[in-house]
């Protein structure tokens, strides 16, 4: 992906200082704040099903003992994703990622799909991923799918070429390289304390435009900026327009 397409911010799990983490009412938030594009994160239901959650435990964002892939997608939407945050957002959803797709065409909105891989179903994430990107999303809508996980990008490349994917990682290592190239990637995506003007430079050059997590302050996006850094990850991502404009 060229660098100038890409956000100079994204809203991080929507706007999570805000407004619950990867929910709709979060989306919603981030495009009220002038945001553009949003990450969240998606993980698979028992059946199969692609949603929006960050943990694998439900207990922190929806209250109850169980693991996401313990429920079927009809029993997530019907947990509360709201109260944990502000009680003025009980009944917030978990939602689908199809949902989710539509809500952000309607506010036309770009979008960065983490995927939190499933151990016990390899691949299935970026497969059940794709099937619901390649029904709902327009193929000229920017999208971008990241992991962690270097074999769900693999397999994201093997039966959608088409869709942008980032590498995501705390550090920049003696295997970063590698990975980028053998899994054709559009952008590396980094922890921000990992970041200086020469591996970032290094990188952008290599054809990899770096993206920086998790930026709330607008002096630090400054200086990400300054070293060469595309775009950021905030979750009050309002905070650094200013900067981001500069
Ligand atoms: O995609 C950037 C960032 O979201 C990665 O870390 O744990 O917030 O999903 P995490
Ligand atoms: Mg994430």
């Amino acid at each position: 992906m060229m660098p100038d397409l890409l956000p100079r911010i994204i809203g991080h799990r929507g706007a999570a200082h805000y407004a619950p983490e990867n929910t709709l009412a979060g989306i919603r938030k981030a495009k009220r704040l002038g945001i553009d594009w949003v990450e969240v994160d998606v993980r698979l239901s028992k059946d199969g099903v692609p949603m929006l959650m960050h943990d694998y435990e439900l207990n922190r964002t929806a209250g109850i003992n169980a693991t996401i892939d313990s429920l079927t997608a009809e029993e997530l939407e019907k947990l509360d994703a709201g109260t944990w945050f502000n009680s003025a957002y009980a009944g917030e959803p978990v939602p689908t990622l199809a949902e989710t797709l539509l809500l952000l065409i309607s506010l036309d909105m770009g979008v960065n799909l983490e995927i939190k891989a499933d151990p016990n179903r390899p691949g299935m994430t970026a497969r059940a991923l794709v099937e619901t990107v390649n029904t709902i999303w327009p193929v000229t809508r920017p999208l971008l799918v990241s992991s962690f996980d270097v074999p769900e990008l693999d397999k994201i490349r093997q039966v959608a070429p088409h869709i942008p994917r980032g590498l995501l990682v705390e550090k920049i290592g003696y295997s970063t390289r590698s990975v980028l190239d053998a899994v054709g990637c559009a952008t590396l995506n980094c922890h921000h304390s990992a970041l200086n003007a020469e591996n970032v430079t290094k990188m952008t050059e290599a054809g990899y435009p770096v993206l920086a997590y998790t930026v709330n302050d607008p002096l630090l996006a400054g200086e990400l900026y300054a070293m060469g850094v595309a775009g950021v990850f905030s979750d009050a991502p309002d905070r650094l327009s200013d900067v981001a404009a500069a």
